[in-house]
């Protein structure tokens, strides 16, 4: 994924507005923050962070938040666009968290480009660094069953996901998921947005 490296300053002017255009992904992640709030564990992972933007608006929505990403460049640019937050370089395949730790993790569109075979691997990380009772808000581009699809994105391939399939492989994993949101995006991509809330067990 080293491609993220090429088009930090791009990605950064078109993504950094804060989901400002995205009510439902604002919505989710507003949602998500109030109940990870709610077990009184404020810390939270943005994995997968990129330029850091979703990592400020959990640390304004009162979480102990930080940012991972394997991106050099993307964790270069969120440090200087928000120096009083960490990031920090990891893969999400191998996270630099003790286990149990989290209240919370965040993975915003950052799972897309994953494999489909290697896609447990990451869901059981994020299950090992959880809680128990700690929350987990996946976003990704939806497809209808009853596979993951590849298709081409402009950064490097990436797949759409059956919301129903990555409800199973969270569950595997003991992440129970238990509320979902997908609605036709502004794009013109054809796969829906989608978001699934799941509480590790
Ligand atoms: C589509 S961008 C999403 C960035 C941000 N979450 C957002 O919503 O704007 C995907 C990000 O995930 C990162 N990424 C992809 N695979 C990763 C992995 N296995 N471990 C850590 N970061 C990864 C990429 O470097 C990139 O910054």
């Amino acid at each position: 994924m080293a491609a993220y490296d090429g088009v930090v300053e791009l990605y950064a002017s078109l993504f950094a507005n804060r989901l400002e255009t995205q009510p439902f992904a604002r919505a989710m992640i507003g949602t998500f923050a109030e109940l990870v709030r709610a077990t009184g564990n404020l810390r939270t992972a943005d994995v997968g962070c990129g330029p850091g933007h979703l990592t400020a608006m959990l640390h304004e929505l009162g979480l102990d938040a930080f940012g991972l990403d394997l991106s050099p460049g993307m964790v270069d640019h969120a440090r200087r666009a928000h120096p009083i937050l960490r990031f920090q370089e990891a893969r999400m395949e191998s996270l630099p968290i003790e286990d149990g730790a989290l209240g919370g993790i965040l993975a915003h569109y950052s799972m897309i480009h994953t494999p489909p075979a290697e896609l447990p691997e990451l869901i059981a990380e994020q299950g090992r660094v959880l809680a128990p009772g700690g929350l987990l808000l996946v976003s990704f581009f939806g497809t209808d069953g009853p596979e993951p699809v590849q298709f081409d994105h402009k950064v490097a391939p990436a797949y759409s996901w059956p919301a129903d399939r990555l409800t199973e492989l969270l569950d595997d994993a003991g992440l129970v998921p238990f509320a979902r949101l997908l609605h036709d995006p502004a794009s013109e991509r054809g796969f829906l947005d989608a978001h699934l809330l799941a509480r590790r067990s």
